[in-house]
């Protein structure tokens, strides 16, 4: 699966964000590392910390299904910035997939790949 191909997902997936507070659409595409794509959106709530971001709606569906093992996510948004994972979505995406990419696509900023690692260089542990 291409950069291309997976941040296509993700830009599908962003049309189902459910964002009436903020007005900002995320959409998320998560490549297996079997070759699968799960996908995510925001999911905002009245009661604003209810709100599920993106990326851990794409994780969440992944993992409820069985998924450990993911090498790639896709992620972007209807801003013309590049959107990066909040703190909460960096320490669940290190818990998954700490050696995998990020790739983020945005109007001004085109395409970028980007390490976990990078974004989180020192992950909580238990
Ligand atoms: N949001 C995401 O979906 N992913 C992030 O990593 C950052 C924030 C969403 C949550 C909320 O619906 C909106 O963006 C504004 O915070």
């Amino acid at each position: 699966m291409t950069n291309a191909e997976l941040i296509e997902k993700a830009k599908k997936t962003m049309e189902n964000a459910y964002s009436p507070y903020s007005q900002l659409r995320v959409g998320a595409a998560l490549l297996t590392a079997s070759g699968d794509v799960y996908t995510g959106c925001n999911v905002e709530n009245a009661s604003y910390g209810a709100t599920i971001c993106a990326e851990r709606t794409a994780i969440l569906k992944a993992v409820s299904e069985g998924e450990r093992s993911f090498d790639r996510m896709a992620i972007v948004s209807s801003s013309n910035e590049h959107t990066y994972p909040c703190g909460l979505c960096l320490q669940v995406l290190a818990e998954f997939m700490y050696d995998g990419t990020l790739v983020f696509d945005s109007e001004t900023k085109g395409i970028a790949e980007i390490p976990v690692k990078d974004c989180l260089p020192k992950k909580f542990n238990l």
